[in-house]
């Protein structure tokens, strides 16, 4: 069974009169395990595509299912668990809160699981070193540089060991040397945990290491959607 299956997925906003057509019908199949980039043009659809296989948008039409399970199926609950539990969202545009430190931010996905402070805040700070920021723990996202904001969003996706990471142009913001450390990361929780990433991007230092690349263009798949 494949762990994301996409079936003639569209998506269309509407902007007052305006209709954008986003998605066009796009049929895909992701097994576990996988190391998956999505790329493609600005504006061609990647985030897209990326919040709705991380449940965190609709589509038109068509269905998304993870591990067999329908998302438009799902309870809240069970919803919500699959966004904060399962999946590890690295967005674009980071969306840290503001008023938490970098320390916090990354702390706030197991609170919500229940997982006490002190415990927490090690698998946290655990994180945090690994992408590098151990120094910078107590700062709030508005003192810190795009390319730690982007690492806390990273350490934040990751803090729940999340069987599958969907990441939005997650080393946009990151000089080369940090982005060969986030790579080597990312690959090495693909190998040794099976972890399965999902990425959008036209870094080509990421795409150099995907195993398997899909091309976006105008909300249309034009290569690599079946293997
Ligand atoms: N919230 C939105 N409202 C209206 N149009 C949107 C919205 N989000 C994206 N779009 C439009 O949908 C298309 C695809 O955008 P997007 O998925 O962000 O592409 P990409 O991530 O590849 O740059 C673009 O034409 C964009 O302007
Ligand atoms: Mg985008």
């Amino acid at each position: 069974m494949a762990l994301i299956e996409m079936e003639n997925i569209k998506k269309d906003y509407f902007l007052g009169e305006t209709v954008v057509h986003a998605l066009k019908g796009i049929n895909l199949q992701i097994d576990k395990g996988e190391f998956i980039a999505v790329w493609g043009p600005s504006g061609s659809g990647k985030t897209t595509l990326l919040n709705l296989m991380g449940a965190i948008d609709d589509p038109t039409e068509g269905e998304t299912a993870i591990s067999g399970k329908k998302i438009h199926s799902l309870s809240d609950n069970e919803r919500s668990e699959l966004r904060n539990e399962t999946i590890g969202f690295i967005f674009q545009g980071f969306n840290l809160i503001p008023v938490l430190s970098a320390l916090e931010n990354v702390m706030l996905p197991l609170q919500i699981m229940g997982i006490s402070g002190g415990e927490a805040k090690t698998r946290a700070l655990k994180r945090l070193i690994e992408v590098g920021l151990g120094e910078t723990m107590t700062q709030r996202p508005a003192k810190m540089s795009g390319g730690q904001q982007q690492r806390v969003a990273i350490a934040r996706a990751l803090v729940t060991d999340p069987s599958l990471v969907i990441a939005d142009e997650p080393t946009a913001n990151l000089d080369s040397e940090t982005a060969r450390m986030i790579i080597a990361l990312m690959r090495e929780l693909n190998e040794k945990e099976a972890t399965t990433f999902i990425f959008s991007t036209h870094d080509q230092r990421l795409l150099d290491q995907v195993k398997r690349l899909v091309r976006l263009e105008d909300g249309k798949i034009v290569n690599g959607g079946s293997k």
